[in-house]
């Protein structure tokens, strides 16, 4: 399992997606879950209040082991600001014995704001969403993920840096 965390448009869900083509491509089996496959499905009776967001985080961490034990490489893309709900999700991991890669997006908010994709930054200051990560909801900072992605690398840099990581800790062989 690899799980991308970061603020509302850090950038996971593009990048997970890059990975799994990247992936898919050279022959292994993966798939992307975040908040739009989660959110509207699953998780539909769950809203951003703090209760919420972990009972979010719990059944996604659950999920993302089962597809593990099926063999595929899930890529998990979640806001998941709460330290205790990362660490939960790694627990159930190590549990199973399954590698669980944690993945930050150090993308700064002011950079998550000016990109402001789907308006919901603006909203948040006008007070029309509240709790809002980043503006009235806080996003505790990972301490010690495997790895930090800055958005100053491109996407494919990003993706590969990741890809190189899993070979290297032989997490994955590399394909034929
Ligand atoms: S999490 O906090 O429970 O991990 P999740 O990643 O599933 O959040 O969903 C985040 C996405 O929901 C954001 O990218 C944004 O599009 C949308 N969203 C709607 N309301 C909020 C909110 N109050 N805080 C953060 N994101 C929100």
């Amino acid at each position: 399992t690899l799980w991308f965390t970061g603020l509302s448009g850090s950038g996971k869900s593009t990048l997970a997606f890059t990975l799994e083509h990247l992936l898919i491509h050279k022959g292994y089996n993966s798939y992307v879950l975040d908040g739009d496959n989660i959110r509207h499905g699953l998780n539909s009776n769950l809203g951003f209040s703090d209760s919420d967001r972990e009972e979010n985080i719990r059944r996604v961490g659950e999920v993302s082991k089962l597809f593990a034990d099926s063999g595929t490489i899930i890529l998990s893309s979640f806001i998941s600001p709460f330290s205790q709900d990362r660490q939960l999700v790694r627990e159930i991991h190590e549990k199973n014995e399954s590698p669980f890669i944690e993945i930050y997006l150090d993308t700064p908010l002011s950079t998550c704001e000016e990109r402001d994709p789907k308006n919901l930054y603006a909203k948040a200051r006008r007070g029309e969403i509240k709790n809002f990560t980043g503006i009235d909801s806080p996003y505790e900072v990972p301490t010690n993920p495997e790895l930090i992605i800055s958005p100053a690398n491109s996407l494919e840099v990003s993706a590969n840096t990741i890809f190189d990581y899993l070979v290297d800790q032989q997490i994955l062989d590399l394909p034929e």
